[in-house]
């Protein structure tokens, strides 16, 4: 990270310059992870030609950016290729389903194959000559219809995909079937509408496996599995749990999305428009999301660049059935260099203490808390609480009984700059109650930065288990994963006061009831190799 780019991150992914969003179309295909991403090639804001830029690994830490996948070229896509998804049709053939914005600024859905099977890393995609594939259909604005997912097999042996959509200010995933993945028609009524949400954009479905931690492909339907039904609205990713009724056509959900805090979503920081794949390899589904700037505008044309993709996620659903789990992909560990571990160490109310020895700035840092006097903690009736109101009322240097209790990230020497990543434990009307807060009010010196306050509840019972936090600190994000991957939370910032070299780590308890660090191990990161094709390594 060079002294005017002390924002730039090390191992989370990105290109080198230039506005990214969403992720694309990520498969893993014949030893190659691929990942597409919306990107403007003219510039670090939002553009009006937007494309798929293309970057392939073996590990999905270190990326080899390749030339862009596909670009606006024709009356189907000539104001700009939007997001779509990859399916993998028979015979190990990946085709590409993306939203073109035409010649009159429709959304249309077109087709690309690649234009050589044999080239491992399918650089160059060729777009099928009869697109659009599918347009707006009656009743749709043509504003209105984007996203496709990948596709699944039905029980029939025809493909099925959804489009992202909205009706009468009802967001919808509009449903399609095919025999050959070039002629759709579209079914009467759409996979699932929800009562209160807007627009659906990025829709995501998948089944998740209901007895294990392994991931299974999208087109598995049988009495082992759930669905998932995620959709993009009011800057979260939120999803439903419940069941594919293939018969009927429909998604039957255990809950409806109602786009406040009562609803699950994957991240309750920055995560948008996210997409999961399924990894054949090593039989896990994994999660991709967009974490954008808490910055300018003004501040992103000057440092050139806009928008991070998250650390790959593997996802799966929790013992409970509730609710779904995510964890930093296990290939991330490979970058973790010089370790500092705690046992048994007491915080006392009050207490800051510096965990020395690693790479602030560049660090994974895993910790478990125990909480001893859990009798004497305030009670809190959480109905009708929005935990993140809650988190930014009480943020983390105002003393509870127990919390808050937690990180101090990308911190300045004096704690003046700091991102505090903290818990605090309530006792509810039948059980105990576990808040995680991410507190960005005194991240920066610099005023003009979102400070937005996070939170979320975590679903864990402290009588049973530890209190457990992670946290990938990388210079401008901090992506952490509370209760072991039940509440994720994502934030970015941009201190100044705190340089590299003066980066620092503290553990903290402000609540006036100790709690006891029972194991901490922390490691320094390694830059991860994210480069542009000159350093390519081509492994046959
Ligand atoms: C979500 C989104 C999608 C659209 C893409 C355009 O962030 O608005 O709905 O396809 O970005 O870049």
């Amino acid at each position: 990270v060079s002294e005017n780019q002390p924002y730039r991150t090390a191992f989370h992914f990105q290109p080198p310059q230039n506005w990214l969003n969403d992720p694309n179309g990520p498969m893993y295909y014949g030893g190659v992870y691929h990942l597409f991403y919306q990107y403007n090639p003219y510039g670090a804001v939002f553009g009006n030609r937007m494309i798929w830029a293309h970057s392939i690994s073996y590990d999905l830490i270190n990326w080899i950016h390749l030339n862009h996948a596909i670009e606006p070229t024709d009356p189907f896509d000539i104001n700009s290729c939007w997001s779509g998804s990859v399916t993998i049709l028979p015979g190990n053939r990946p085709v590409i389903l993306y939203t073109g914005l035409d010649a009159n600024n429709n959304q249309v859905q077109n087709l690309a194959t690649p234009k050589n099977l044999s080239d491992p890393f399918l650089r160059e995609w060729v777009k099928f000559s009869k697109n659009p594939i599918m347009t707006p259909p009656n009743g749709i604005k043509g504003n209105e219809f984007r996203d496709p997912t990948t596709a699944w097999k039905g029980l029939d042996g025809k493909w099925r995909v959804i489009i992202g959509s909205e009706l009468n200010n009802h967001g919808m995933a509009i449903l399609y079937r095919s025999e050959d993945f070039v002629s759709w028609t579209k079914y009467q009524h759409p996979l699932y509408i929800s009562e209160e949400t807007g627009m659906w954009e990025c829709p995501d479905f998948y089944p998740v496996s209901i007895n294990s931690t392994n991931g299974v492909d999208t087109s598995v339907q049988n009495p082992s599995v759930k669905h998932v039904m995620k959709a993009s609205f009011n800057s979260h990713d939120y999803y439903v749990l419940g069941n594919y009724d293939s018969e009927m056509e429909r998604f039957i959900s255990e809950s409806d999305f109602t786009g406040t805090s009562l609803d699950l979503r994957y991240d309750y920081g920055k995560f948008y428009a996210s997409k999961t794949f399924f990894d054949n390899v090593k039989n896990r589904r994994i999660l991709w999301g967009w974490v954008n700037e808490s910055d300018s505008t003004e501040d992103d044309i000057e440092k050139g660049w806009s928008g991070l993709q998250s650390i790959p996620r593997q996802v799966w659903l929790d013992e409970s059935g509730k609710q779904l789990l995510q964890w930093p992909v296990e290939e991330i560990e490979t970058l973790r260099d010089n370790q500092v571990s705690i046992h048994g160490k007491k915080l006392l109310s009050g207490a800051v203490f510096e965990l020395s020895g690693i790479t602030a700035a560049q660090a994974d840092v895993e910790v478990f808390f125990e909480v001893p006097e859990l009798e004497e903690v305030e009670f809190m009736d959480p109905t009708g609480v929005d935990p993140q109101l809650l988190c930014g009322k009480e943020n983390a240097s105002s003393n509870g009984k127990l919390g808050p209790f937690g990180l101090l990230t990308l911190a300045s020497k004096d704690l003046t700059e700091q991102t505090a990543i903290f818990f605090r434990v309530f006792r509810g009307p039948s059980r105990y109650i576990v808040l995680m807060c991410s507190d960005q009010s005194r991240s920066s010196l610099r005023k003009e930065v979102d400070k937005t306050t996070f939170g979320a509840f975590v679903d864990i019972d402290p009588c049973l288990e530890k209190i457990s936090l992670r946290s990938l600190i990388d210079h401008s994000i901090v992506e952490s994963y509370g209760g072991e991957g039940r509440t994720c939370i994502t934030t970015r910032v941009y201190p100044m006061l705190a340089s590299d070299e003066g980066m620092h780590l503290y553990l903290f308890n402000n609540g006036t009831s100790s709690v006891i660090i029972s194991r901490l191990n922390a490691w320094s990161m390694k830059r991860a190799k994210i480069n542009g094709k000159e350093s390519l390594r081509y492994r046959a």
